[in-house]
């Protein structure tokens, strides 16, 4: 029994022991900015000084330091390797805003579980991911790995995730340990920028961060890891309401709680602790189990204990978190079980996994404007292929270590696969991402005026995104609107082709192209996927999970917001004192569950079967969507809920269900929705869950601006 053999192992340990236990270190030099003033990680390991590692990415990294765990650390205790495994090991998927786009669970979940597969062969054990955090601000470099801006959504995203990583049983060698990042309300950070103050209130941070915490947790996470952000004023860090009452109290998170990389010293650095020894104790007390690559713990934990100020028995419990992990995975019993040589070689960027990654590709990429220049046929049409993601490889996006990326497919490898000769393809980049090139700009026009359909390639790199990565212009690089500019002026019919890690300002691209295409960072088969969908041999069906502005001063902006005492209707658009700005309309450029099909879907009248819920009992909402266009295509109906009064004020629609349906053309098929107490409920000013009697709205339709509406009343 696992237990008896923990608590036997905890009995033989010194204090220095469990220390080691709860250190993470580097597998070499690999750093994320927190100074590390570390002993070789060979030495660390022998000597007991640490009980998981950070990124070893191979095998043969994982055997070596293994080995050494086993055979000459003080009580020869395995170690744990970690490493972000967010969208992909070796074969790369779509970034998670990407794959948030599908709201296809199970796909997700397969990627999911094919990462993990791919990574644990390597001997990683511990992931460092999924990042579920809400992102409601673009300008947060981080939103590109998360799910977006709603926690229904996030909520089964972060399940969806837990379970594909995590499988049916952790001892399956095909696994990893989940780790839900960043608890909690990291993506708060005013003003989008990274690591910067959150100052927010309960009731945002239980019902609009919280639910995919919880929904991970639920579904058996073994690990989460903190924000950097501080929560009324006290670094999460060392948060003991955050993270012992709440996420181990009530939550009942029993799992392996890790600091962020230099978290723990940062409870020193944002003011809140007196110095390193006060940081490690105030840690230790919000039940902090690992400290990542950081070495406070080492320093000041022998003294707090010997001191009384930390208690043995804090220690014991965070090393019976650790331990009780370890032999679930069973490394205690086969240290080597998790590396594998021969499954890299048959697993890591096989056909299937490939075949896997361009199917969720297709499915995440959002078709944002067509006027009906899509899909492109082939009709001896001369096309122009303009703009520096053109033949760019620069298409997995940030957190990925892959081997394979000079494989991944360019969008020209996409589009000549299918045939089309340098007859009919003209090439240019035109421009860097960020800087000109000489003569970039001639030859991209001249090329663009030989052809008779201009596909202009533009976005971000993968480096304008991720941690670390915040902007305050969420456009397109200067050098990239003038290159459009340029080529808009010959008057071609244009498609833009967009490679992104967040929402971006499209204004004037939505005025001056033809169609907008957004493929975010695809992974290894990017190019296939995007071909794929230009030329029609697969719909796009992708949906946005967060708004895209039109003007970057609307951010935040998101579709669940509150009413406000002045909102603006339509009857006092002109009037003054409402909440609107002058310069722009309150209205995102396209809203939250958003993206077009080559199908075209008509809604016929809304109907409840009932207009007054009990607590007990469940109304149905049903709508008939018929298929008016020329193509087979995927909808994702959409179900949201509006409480119109109550103790607080409430969103002016939450998503509450969805449901994706497939109809050929002329097809038609009635959707339900059940609608219970359950779905009504929020966190109350008392922080009790709780649905509230009174008056609702509900709506259905193919995105959170376009819906019918009806009322129901909960009595
Ligand atoms: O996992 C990440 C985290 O999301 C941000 N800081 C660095 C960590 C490295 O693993």
């Amino acid at each position: 029994d696992i237990r008896q053999e923990v608590e036997k192992l905890i009995a033989r340990m010194s204090i220095a022991d469990k220390i080691g236990q709860m250190s993470q270190i580097g597998a070499s030099d690999f750093s994320f900015g927190a100074d590390v003033d570390a002993e070789p990680p060979e030495r660390m390991v022998a000597t007991g000084k640490a009980g998981s590692i950070l990124g070893a990415f191979d095998s043969k990294r994982v055997f070596e330091l293994q080995k050494i765990a086993v055979e000459q650390s003080p009580l020869r205790i395995p170690l744990l390797f970690n490493a972000d495994v967010i969208h992909g090991f070796q074969t790369i998927f779509p970034v998670p805003l990407a794959w948030s786009c599908s709201w296809d669970l199970e796909a997700i979940k397969q990627a999911c579980a094919i990462s993990a597969k791919e990574a644990s062969a390597s001997g990683t054990t511990y992931n460092h991911g999924p990042m579920v955090d809400i992102t409601r601000d673009p300008r947060w470099g981080r939103v590109v790995e998360g799910a977006g801006e709603d926690p229904y959504l996030g909520a089964l995203i972060a399940k969806a995730q837990v379970e594909g990583f995590q499988g049916e049983s952790l001892f399956d060698r095909e696994t990893i340990i989940a780790c839900l990042k960043h608890f909690i309300a990291y993506g708060a950070a005013e003003g989008g920028r990274d690591y910067n103050t959150v100052d927010i209130s309960e009731g945002t941070l239980r019902n609009v961060y919280l639910p995919p915490f919880k929904a991970g947790i639920e579904a058996g996470a073994g690990s989460v890891m903190n924000a950097f952000n501080t929560y009324q004023g006290v670094p999460v860090a060392g948060n003991g309401y955050l993270l012992k009452d709440l996420l181990r109290d009530e939550l009942g998170f029993d799992g392996m709680l890790i600091s962020d990389y230099g978290a723990i010293e940062e409870i020193f650095i944002h003011g809140a602790a007196k110095n390193g020894e006060d940081a490690s104790k105030q840690a230790m007390d919000a039940t902090m189990d690992i400290e990542m690559v950081t070495r406070l713990y080492a320093e000041h934990l022998p003294r707090l204990i010997e001191q009384g100020i930390v208690k043995e028995e804090q220690l014991d419990d965070a090393v019976r978190r650790i331990l009780t992990y370890k032999y679930k995975i069973g490394i205690m019993d086969d240290p080597f079980r998790y590396v594998q040589p021969e499954k890299e070689m048959e697993y890591h960027f096989s056909p299937a996994h490939l075949e896997a990654s361009r199917d969720l590709a297709r499915k995440s990429i959002v078709l944002l404007k067509n006027d009906g220049i899509l899909p492109l046929r082939d009709e001896g049409k001369k096309i122009a292929l303009i703009g520096p993601f053109a033949a760019s490889k620069d298409l997995l996006g940030p957190w990925q270590f892959s081997r394979y990326g000079i494989e991944t497919v360019s969008l020209k490898e996409g589009i000549t696969g299918r045939g089309l000769d340098q007859q009919r393809l003209f090439v240019a980049s035109g421009c860097g991402v960020n800087e000109e090139l000489v003569g970039g700009l001639d030859h991209a026009v001249a090329c663009a005026s030989q052809a008779d359909i201009v596909i202009l390639a533009l976005g971000e790199d993968s480096n304008m995104s991720g941690e670390a990565a915040s902007r305050t212009d969420i456009s397109l690089p200067n050098v990239q609107q003038r290159l459009a500019e340029e080529i808009v002026k010959l008057g071609k019919p244009t498609v833009l082709v967009l490679t992104n890690g967040r929402p971006l300002v499209l204004d004037w691209f939505e005025q001056n192209v033809d169609a907008i295409v957004e493929t975010w960072f695809l992974g290894s088969q990017a190019g296939h996927a995007i071909a794929d969908v230009l030329f029609g041999d697969y719909n796009p069906s992708g949906k946005l999970t967060m708004s895209f502005p039109r003007h970057a001063g609307q951010v935040p902006i998101y579709y669940n917001a509150f009413n406000t005492g002045r909102p603006v209707t339509a009857a006092n658009m002109q009037t003054k004192y409402i909440s609107k700005y002058l310069d722009c309309s309150n209205d995102p450029l396209y809203p939250f569950g958003y993206g077009l099909s080559y199908a075209a879907f008509d809604y016929t009248e809304l109907r409840l079967d009932k207009t007054a819920l009990t607590r007990t009992d469940a109304l149905t909402a049903s709508v008939t969507v018929t298929n008016t266009g020329n193509y087979a295509g995927e909808e994702t109906v959409q179900l949201y809920i509006q409480d119109l009064y109550g103790s607080v004020v409430r969103p002016v629609k939450e998503l509450k269900g969805f449901r994706k349906i497939c109809l050929e053309p002329g097809e038609s098929r009635t959707v339900s929705f059940r609608v219970t107490e359950e779905d009504l409920k929020f966190y109350a000013p008392d922080r009790s869950l709780r649905a509230e009697a009174g008056a609702f709205r509900l709506f259905v339709g193919s995105n959170a601006r376009d819906v019918q509406e009806a009322a129901f009343e909960l009595v």
